[in-house]
């Protein structure tokens, strides 16, 4: 049984059932660099306001600096009986350091140490995330410029609707992944870093010195060469003394914020999934997936599955259901710190860490894709994807817009029963649908590029 950061006024020992139940190690180890870190601040604080010496804040910010290098290096030896990581990097400063080390939880409780390496954690992640998602928009740019000249059916309710360029198509996610972007940035500026909650009420320690804290931590150091890598990061991550401790250490807006971000790019990365799982078919047969992105089966020998596709859009409910449950956990929960606020972790670092795999995994994806140029070209011969070019036609010739609608309709509603093509239509028979039909002037719009060139909405490079 590991020590515990509490048991003073306790006879009996925790039954072990509590101790298997309550332990939040298994996941909050994740925490462990930025719990090091919160330490290494505190400890300064500390030393600024008489409760430690200069000499004792320098060994202990030295210790955690050396818990951070093992964490970092994947070394760290964690304590699996511990009750969280708090507790372990607590106890691994009391084996090494003795006495002083017992001073160190003076004006702090988990309750704030952990809403402090928890913001910390969502701010490094979003920072790595954004150069994810950025791989992924820079691998449909390498797409779609290869494939700069391919022209589409486009569809609304899954039903050949008008033209596209694939470059415009492809360029749709590209726009959803950078609206991403700027919202996690938007998220993560808004996290303020804060310290001096205690466990709910505030501490003893006056607010200028907070305030002060980003000195502190280099006041402390002993070596202050090691602190040199530290800098940018405590520069970016701003720390501040809290200005409702309550609120610090009951808050997981954060949390909320961040998942439902996630859950909005797994939703995005679902739909690129599910267009390509389409697009795949033999029935549409638009595009093909590299086989080192695929599965096969093992009864049926031809079976070539977009199995890593139907996984990102499997992992999309998964996300919504990190969202929900975060948020049904949040929701009953009287002020402040209630200890079912430690269930918010593994929905977070589950929806981050699938999230990155799966930009990971169809940065790659989509940049063997190879698209089949002449089926695509087949299926532009419909003529009904050309339907409302010929009402423009129409209206541009002073017939009003909703009869040039019914009389293409009937038009089309023609063609389809009789099986002719309109194009192959005499000039006469056209005339009888409206007089502005001519042939001469309709015969060209039956042309993907005169079609999407003559639409002027999207902009491009
Ligand atoms: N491991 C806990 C969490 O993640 C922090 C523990 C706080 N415990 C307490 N009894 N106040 O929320």
């Amino acid at each position: 049984m590991a020590k515990k950061l509490w048991g003073g006024r306790f006879d009996k020992e925790t039954d072990p059932s509590v101790e298997k139940f309550t332990r939040s190690i298994q996941f909050d180890h994740k925490l462990a660099w930025f719990d090091a870190l919160g330490s290494m601040f505190h400890a300064g604080i500390l030393a600024r306001s008489g409760y430690l010496t200069w000499a004792e804040a320098g060994s202990l910010t030295d210790e955690l600096m050396k818990i951070a290098e093992e964490v970092q290096k994947g070394v760290f030896k964690e304590d699996p009986n511990c009750e969280d990581i708090h507790t372990n990097i607590q106890n691994r400063l009391e084996s090494t350091l003795g006495d002083v080390a017992l001073k160190l939880h003076m004006a702090r409780s988990r309750n704030d140490q952990v809403v402090f390496a928890t913001k910390l954690y969502c701010k490094s992640t979003i920072t790595n995330l954004q150069v994810n998602i950025n791989k992924l928009v820079s691998s449909i740019e390498k797409l779609l410029v290869e494939n700069e000249d391919i022209i589409m059916p486009g569809f609304t309710h899954m039903q050949h609707a008008q033209p596209v360029y694939l470059k415009d198509y492809l360029g749709t996610y590209q726009k959803m992944l950078l609206r991403d972007v700027e919202r996690l940035k938007y998220i993560s500026n808004n996290i303020k870093i804060t310290m001096g909650a205690g466990a709910l009420a505030g501490t003893p320690i006056s607010s200028e010195e907070y305030s002060k804290i980003a000195n502190c931590i280099f006041d402390a150091a002993q070596n202050e060469e090691k602190w040199t890598a530290l800098n940018d990061f405590i520069k970016e991550n701003k720390v501040e003394s809290t200005t409702n401790s309550l609120d610090a250490v009951s808050d997981r807006d954060f949390v909320i914020e961040i998942i439902s971000a996630l859950s909005i790019i797994a939703m995005h990365l679902s739909r690129l999934s599910e267009d390509l799982i389409i697009w795949s078919t033999q029935e549409f047969d638009f595009v093909e997936i590299d086989e080192a992105f695929c599965t096969g089966s093992s009864l049926m020998p031809q079976k070539k599955n977009p199995d890593v596709l139907e996984l990102v859009r499997g992992y999309a409910g998964r996300l919504n259901g990190n969202l929900v449950s975060v948020l049904t956990m949040m929701k009953g929960l009287p002020l402040t710190y209630n200890r079912d606020m430690q269930l918010d972790k593994e929905p977070l670092f589950n929806s981050f860490e699938i999230v990155s795999l799966e930009l990971e995994v169809l940065a790659g994806l989509i940049e063997t894709l190879k698209f089949n140029k002449l089926k695509i070209k087949e299926y532009l011969k419909d003529e009904s994807l050309y339907a409302t070019d010929l009402v423009y036609h129409l209206v541009k010739n002073g017939v009003p817009f909703k009869q040039a609608h019914t009389t293409i309709g009937e038009l089309i509603k023609y063609s389809i029963s009789s099986g002719q093509k309109i194009k192959d239509m005499s000039a006469e028979k056209l005339k009888e649908f409206s007089e502005c039909l001519n042939k001469e002037g309709i015969v060209k719009l039956f042309d993907a590029k005169e079609s999407v060139e003559s639409k002027f909405s999207i902009k491009r490079k």
